[in-house]
Formats: structure tokens, C-alpha cells, sequence
């Protein structure tokens, strides 16, 4: 039996994709409300710099892995006219269905698609633009998952990750306190669920670094990978390109 990391506890490998989903089943209705709580709205930023960074033209074909309620996905349809198309993609149906709902209150159909980072149904080269936030760090073999990435994306073509990293070390104390003291209480009120925040707290300090990922995305295939800390690196956006 192979072992992986769900959080701070070993669990078999086959068996985390499922502890995954029972996270996401648990937050998937409260979870925006909980995004903007627990980062006093810094994830709206976080992702409006992805969308800048991402640099959508009209036409272009874009991916967003790990899509959940759809922040990304809005972000990308307003920008690929009627010629592109965004597909929002995540491997949870409650997820997924909160984000398609979402989008359709705004008027904004797109083709939503279950799917697991790790096993994409689509052809090579099929896109101008590949996005995950906060999507990786969940993901049982994430090398597969970038290789697919890799995979999907036309030569020239961008991955954009957007991940909790590690952050710069005078904040690490005031962050490990709000983390493992803060949130979980906060996901007990708001959410009715403190484990899903504590398993949000570990499987940030499980995640790779920001050198680490960068390594991890140069030997999936990506020819040049840059990345760009955020908020005392408390998130990094990495940048690969396909070349
Ligand atoms: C923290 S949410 C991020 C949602 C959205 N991208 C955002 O930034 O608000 C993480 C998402 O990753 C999805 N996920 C986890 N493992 C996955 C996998 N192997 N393939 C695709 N999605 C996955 C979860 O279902 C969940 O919706």
C-alpha cells in the first residue's frame, strides 16, 4: 500500500481523492462566504492579478482546472468574446453545480465538465490557456496532474497556479496562529465544519514550496516557469509556458 499526506495524517493513496471530496461536499454551499472571510477578501486580488498575468486575448481557448464556484471562469468569458470559449472543469459535482448556478444568475452558460486534474478527456494542444487556483495542493499525484496540463496546452500556451505558499518567515508566527487557532473556529461558525479548515491549515504546510513547484512544473514539461509571490508569499502565482 502506497501512503500520501491528507493534511497532517498518511492515508492511503487511493483513498484521498475521496477525503478531498468530502471536504468539498462539506463547504461547497458556504464556501465563498468563507473565501472572503478568511482572506478579508484578498482572494478577489489574488485572482484579478491571475486574470491580469493570464493575459486572455479574444478567441483563445481556456482551461480552468479545479474551477469550484467559478471565480476564475467569469473572469476569462468576459474576456474571449464569441470566438473563444472557457471550459470550467472541477472533479466535485457540488462544486461544480454551486459555480454553474453562479454563473448562470450572471448570464454566463458555460460548458462545465466533471473531470480529475489528473486523468483531463481532452485532446493535446487543445488550449491557449490552462488556470488552477488553490486546485493543486488538493490533488493526490501532482505530477500527473501538471503533465496533463502540459499535455492540453498548445505549444506557446500559458499554465497559470495559483496556490498558498510558503510564507516569508517573519509572518510565519502570526500565520501558523491564525491558521490552526483562527480558522477552524471560523469554519465551526460560519460552515458548521471545523475539520475541513484545519485539513485547509495542514494541506497548506504539506504544499510544496515555491522553488519546489517550480521544479515540479520544469519536469512536467514546462520549457520556462517563472513565479510571482503574493502577500508575503503567503500565495504564489507560478507562470509556465509551454516551449
Ligand atoms: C479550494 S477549491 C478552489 C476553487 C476555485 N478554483 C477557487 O479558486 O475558488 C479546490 C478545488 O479543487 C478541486 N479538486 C481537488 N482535486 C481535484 C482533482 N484531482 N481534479 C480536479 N479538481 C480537483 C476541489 O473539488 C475543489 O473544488
Amino acid at each position: 500500500m502506497s501512503t500520501t499526506h491528507f493534511g497532517f495524517q498518511s492515508v492511503d493513496e487511493n483513498d484521498k481523492a475521496r477525503h478531498v471530496r468530502g471536504v468539498f461536499d462539506s463547504v461547497a454551499s458556504k464556501y465563498d462566504l468563507m473565501n472572503d472571510l478568511m482572506s478579508a477578501g484578498l482572494h478577489r486580488t489574488w485572482k484579478a492579478y491571475t486574470v491580469l498575468v493570464a493575459d486572455i486575448r479574444e478567441g483563445h481557448q481556456v482551461l480552468d482546472i479545479a474551477g469550484g464556484t467559478g471565480d476564475l471562469a467569469m473572469a476569462f468569458a468576459k474576456k474571449v468574446g464569441k470566438t473563444g470559449q472557457v471550459v470550467h472543469t472541477d472533479i466535485n459535482e457540488a462544486m461544480l453545480r454551486t459555480g454553474r448556478d453562479r454563473l448562470l444568475d450572471k448570464g454566463i452558460v458555460l460548458p462545465t465538465m466533471v473531470c480529475d486534474a489528473e486523468k483531463l478527456p481532452f485532446a493535446d494542444a487543445s488550449f491557449d490557456r490552462v488556470s488552477v487556483a488553490f486546485g493543486v495542493r488538493n490533488m493526490t499525484h501532482k505530477d500527473v496532474a501538471l503533465a496533463e496540463m502540459c499535455r492540453v496546452l498548445k505549444p506557446g500556451g500559458k499554465l497559470l497556479v495559483l496556490e498558498f505558499s510558503k510564507v516569508a518567515q517573519p509572518l510565519e508566527k502570526a500565520y501558523d496562529w491564525y491558521s490552526f487557532k483562527v480558522l477552524p473556529q471560523l469554519g465551526k461558525l460560519v460552515a458548521g465544519d471545523d475539520a475541513s479548515y484545519r485539513y485547509l491549515a495542514e494541506s497548506i504546510r504539506m504544499h510544496p514550496g515555491q522553488k519546489e513547484l517550480k521544479t515540479m512544473m520544469q519536469a512536467a514539461g514546462f520549457g520556462h516557469v517563472d513565479y510571482h509571490n503574493l502577500t508575503g508569499g503567503m500565495v504564489a502565482l507560478h507562470v509556465g509556458i509551454k516551449c
